[in-house]
C-alpha cells in the first residue's frame, strides 16, 4: 500500500500517472494537499485505486468560514476518513480517521474547523476517534490515519514529531490523538499510525527527522513527510517519494521510504521494517 506524504501542491500529472502505473491495493494521502486546491481533490478523488485521505491545516482554506473546506469534504465524500472508520474489503485494512486539519501543538481548532464541525473538545475528539475504532472489523488491520503524529513520540527536533522551527524543541504531536490510541489499545493495538505535517527535512542544522518509531506494543508509527517529494538523480531524471507498507496475515510486515523514478522501478529505499526478512522487490 502507498502512502502519499505532505503535498503542498507538488502533485502533477506525473505523480498521478505513477501512482496509476505502480496500482497499489491502496492509497493513504496525510493530508496538505495543496491549499484548498479543488482541481487536486478532484484528482484524487477520481484516482481508481481505493484512496483514504485525511486533510491537513494547509487544506482548511483560511477563510474563517470552513466554506472551502467544507468544499473540499464534500467532493472527497467518504474518502475523507477524519474522525471516521473505512473497513476496507480490498484490501482488507480497517483505517481510521484522527481530527482533520490538525496543526500539532496539543489540541487547538481553526476557525475554519469550528466552522464546519463546531466547537468539539479535546475530550470529544477523544471520543469520536475511540468510537471509530471500535467498529473496524477485528480480523483486519487497524490503521490509525492522522495529519499530525500523536505527542508521546518524543519532544526532540527530530523526534516524528519534534518541534524544529524554534527553540526549545518540544513535542508538538496531537495530544487528543495519544489519549485516543491509549484507549485504544486497552481493546486491540494499533498496527499503524501513520501521519505527516511535520517535514523530514529539518529548519536548523542541515539534518533529517526521525521518521518511524515502534512502541512497546508493537505499534508503528510512521512519518511520511518528505517534502520536497520529488528530487532529480544524477543523470537529471525526476524521482518520486511514496512512503510503503505491506501486510501479511493480517498484520504490518514492511515499512519504507521509495523513490521511483517515472518507469515505476526504485531508484532508492529506506527500510525501516521488514518483519519477514523479506526479500526485495
Ligand atoms: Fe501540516
Amino acid at each position: 500500500m502507498a502512502i502519499a506524504g505532505d503535498l503542498h501542491g507538488d502533485w502533477l500529472d506525473d505523480d498521478h500517472e505513477l501512482l496509476i502505473q505502480l496500482a497499489p491495493d491502496g492509497v493513504l494521502f496525510v493530508g496538505d494537499l495543496g491549499e484548498a486546491d479543488v482541481r487536486l481533490v478532484k484528482a484524487i478523488k477520481n484516482l481508481n485505486i481505493p484512496t483514504a485521505l485525511i486533510l491537513g491545516n494547509h487544506d482548511r482554506g483560511y477563510d474563517l468560514t470552513g466554506e472551502l473546506l467544507r468544499l473540499q469534504l464534500n467532493i472527497l465524500g467518504n474518502i475523507h476518513c477524519g474522525w471516521g472508520l473505512r473497513n476496507w474489503q480490498s484490501p482488507k485494512i480497517a483505517v481510521v480517521g484522527a481530527r482533520p486539519c490538525s496543526a500539532g501543538g496539543g489540541f487547538y481548532l481553526s476557525p475554519e474547523v469550528v466552522g464546519v464541525f463546531g466547537p468539539i473538545t479535546l475530550q470529544e475528539s477523544v471520543n469520536r476517534i475511540v468510537l471509530a475504532a471500535e467498529d473496524a472489523c477485528e480480523a483486519m488491520p487497524l490503521v490509525i490515519l492522522a495529519h499530525s503524529g500523536p505527542t508521546g513520540l518524543g519532544s526532540d527536533a527530530d523526534s516524528p514529531c519534534g518541534r524544529d522551527w524554534r527553540l526549545p524543541a518540544v513535542d508538538w504531536g496531537d495530544k487528543d490523538l495519544e489519549l485516543a490510541i491509549d484507549q485504544i489499545r486497552k481493546k486491540r493495538i494499533p498496527d499503524l499510525v501513520v501521519f505527516g505535517h511535520m517535514h523530514h527535512s529539518l529548519k536548523r542544522g542541515n539534518k533529517a527527522r526521525k521518521t518511524f518509531f515502534e512502541d512497546r506494543w508493537g505499534t508503528i508509527y510512521l512519518n511520511a513527510a518528505c517534502v520536497p517529494r520529488r528530487k532529480l538523480d544524477k543523470d537529471g531524471n525526476i524521482l518520486h517519494h511514496l512512503s510503503w507498507v505491506q501486510f501479511l496475515n493480517g498484520h504490518l510486515d514492511y515499512v519504507s521510504h521509495r523513490w521511483f523514478r517515472n518507469d515505476t522501478s526504485i531508484a532508492s529505499e529506506e527500510i525501516l521494517l521488514n518483519r519477514s526478512n523479506r526479500s526485495l522487490v
